[in-house]
């Protein structure tokens, strides 16, 4: 028989509804941007592919991208350096790293609710208990610092934050990213904060955790900045010790990163984010067009999201989040339900406007459908 923990673990709520959905399905589910990955960064992989850069490269990841992202963190601490920085099989492999280096059988660590689907997981397979936190909608999906105080047991060993939030698209300002790292400081726990949306913020600033505390562990990716998501490419951001030991872990999850994948997110990074520009415009655009149209759906309620690209809307239909993405998926459409990222996602639906105009169009319009068959 497999593992005890093979057995515990399951598959997420957004592969499931993905893996079971019918061929032409219209994807609203994977939280993926439909565009391709600018074309200096597509020319920069193919060069490297053609030019024999397809061998196995150094474990902490190429020397020039470390310092390139080392560099780009300088404006949060001026001492980040390439021994900061880690080059992950994506954002996903990065918490997974993370995860396994920090936490100890036994271990408690404070898992946002609603929140990504690896957290809890990731916590399990280490042996730890995965502890929610609330992030209500009446605050703006923020969490509430005196019940986190509550939370705290002697086992308490780290804390999960992520903002912008997938799948609330709540953002932290910086007097609140404070308080989180003192509330950490104070408990002398990890604070491990999932940066991947930090270039998409629609409304209030982005404020990175980095730099706050000599506590606190980056998980960032280059799957949604570059639209680059098949090409499994992130990146942690750590103090220089724990760097030392969370690479020891990353080499046994993984090896090392892809080469040309690297070369090619180095050449996109010294480009600029100017070059995804025409992409986060576009998502400005179908946020708006989103928001507006699914508040005007009879039974669903949709809170503007500040950050990342999903919108969050709460439904007053019948039946579970679960229940109505599979009514949805029989209609042809594939929604993430909201009790896949924890109990206060029930009665949420998450919605991707990553996706095309032309699939948001058809998903909404399916939604129109169902409201009306639910209002009979
Ligand atoms: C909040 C968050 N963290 C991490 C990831 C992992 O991204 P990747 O492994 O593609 O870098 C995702 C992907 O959807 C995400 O939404």
């Amino acid at each position: 028989m497999v593992a005890q923990r093979t057995r515990d673990v399951e598959i997420s709520g957004i592969r499931k509804m993905f893996e079971g959905a019918p061929p032409n399905a219209i994807n609203l589910g994977l939280g993926e941007p439909d565009f391709d990955p600018p074309k200096v960064v597509l020319d920069a992989l193919c060069h490297a592919v053609r030019t024999g850069k397809n061998h196995y490269g150094p474990s902490a990841g190429r020397t020039d991208l470390r310092a390139k992202v080392a560099e780009l963190y300088r404006d949060r601490d001026e001492s980040t350096s390439v021994e900061n920085v880690i080059i992950t099989a994506g954002g996903s492999e990065a918490l997974m790293s993370i995860a396994l280096s920090l936490y100890d059988p036994g271990d408690e660590v404070l898992v946002p609710d609603p929140g990504f689907v690896l957290y809890a997981p990731h916590a399990r397979l280490a042996g730890a208990t995965p502890v929610p936190y609330d992030l209500a909608e009446s605050r703006g999906f923020c969490p509430d610092l005196d019940a986190l105080e509550a939370l705290v047991t002697p086992r308490t060993k780290a804390i999960v934050v992520n903002s912008p939030s997938n799948p609330t698209g709540g953002v932290f300002d910086s007097a609140l990213v404070d308080r989180l790292v003192a509330f950490a400081d104070a408990h002398d726990l990890y604070l491990l904060s999932d940066e991947v949306y930090d270039g998409l913020v629609y409304r209030g600033r982005f404020a990175s955790f980095w730099g706050r505390s000599d506590r606190v562990v980056v998980a960032n990716s280059f799957s949604k900045r570059l639209a680059m998501t098949g090409w499994r490419l992130g990146f942690l951001v750590a103090p220089r010790n724990l760097a030392v030991d969370i690479n020891k872990i990353h080499y046994h999850v993984t090896a090392c990163p892809s080469t040309p994948a690297q070369i090619a997110a180095l050449a996109g990074l010294e480009a600029g984010p100017s070059i995804v520009q025409p992409m986060v415009q576009e998502f400005h655009a179908r946020r708006r067009l989103v928001v507006r149209e699914l508040n005007r759906i009879p039974g669903l309620t949709c809170v503007p999201p500040a950050g990342a690209f999903y919108a969050f809307p709460r439904f007053d239909w019948p039946g579970t989040s679960t229940e109505v993405a599979h009514a949805l998926l029989g209609r042809g459409l594939i929604t993430t339900p909201g009790d896949a990222f924890g109990h206060l996602g029930a009665s949420h639906l998450r919605l991707s406007f990553a996706a095309s105009r032309d699939a948001l169009q058809r998903g909404l319009s399916i939604l129109r459908t169902y409201a009306r068959e639910v209002a009979g």
